[in-house]
């Protein structure tokens, strides 16, 4: 894969995120695992490209997030949609996601991502907060929140960018 700057990336990543969705990974070579997001963003905070990560606490890749300083988020083609499907559905507690889907685990120093990803943003958590009740402007935000599984937001710097060309 080759390595760019995050203001050279192609993808317009509202379209990225929100429609082809991505996978949060995090852990290293003994224990990691991988979900499905299609919540969140990319901008500039504090100077530096930073991501937007938008986690429930339940999920078990949440764990690996919270346990780990980096975590990646990586894209792929349509015909990963099936396997993206199964991540965002199924949980690493039961399944072994990758051994499923065939996704091949690439290890870093910093966080591991899938050899068949297209684009892959390798974040360095710098910040994090859950939402709350008391901070909701647009009560129709609280249709997304039956129990008290307010998303925990991460903000992240962009520390590099792989894209397979
Ligand atoms: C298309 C799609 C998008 C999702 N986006 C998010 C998200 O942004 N944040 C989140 O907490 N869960 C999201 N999920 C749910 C998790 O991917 C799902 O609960 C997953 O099974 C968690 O796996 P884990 O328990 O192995 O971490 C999404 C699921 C799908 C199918």
């Amino acid at each position: 894969m080759k390595i760019i700057s995050a203001f050279e990336i192609h993808d317009n990543l509202i379209n990225t995120i929100g429609k082809d969705w991505m996978l949060v990974t995090a852990g290293n070579r003994e224990k990691f695992n991988t979900m499905t997001v299609s919540w969140g963003g990319t901008g500039i905070l504090w100077n530096k490209p930073v991501a937007f990560t938008f986690i429930r606490p339940q999920r078990y890749t949440f764990d690996f997030i919270e346990n780990n300083q980096y975590f990646t988020m990586s894209a792929y083609g349509d015909e990963f949609r099936n396997a993206l499907k199964l991540c965002g559905t199924k949980s690493g507690r039961d399944i072994d996601k990758a051994k499923e889907t065939g996704l091949i685990p690439v290890f870093t120093e910093e966080a591991p991502y899938f050899e068949q990803a297209r684009l892959v943003l390798v974040c360095r958590k710098m910040y994090a907060q859950d939402l709350n009740e008391q901070s909701i402007i647009d009560s129709s935000i609280l249709n997304s929140y039956n129990g008290n599984d307010y998303h925990r937001m991460y903000v992240s710097e962009i520390v590099r960018v792989l894209v397979n060309e």
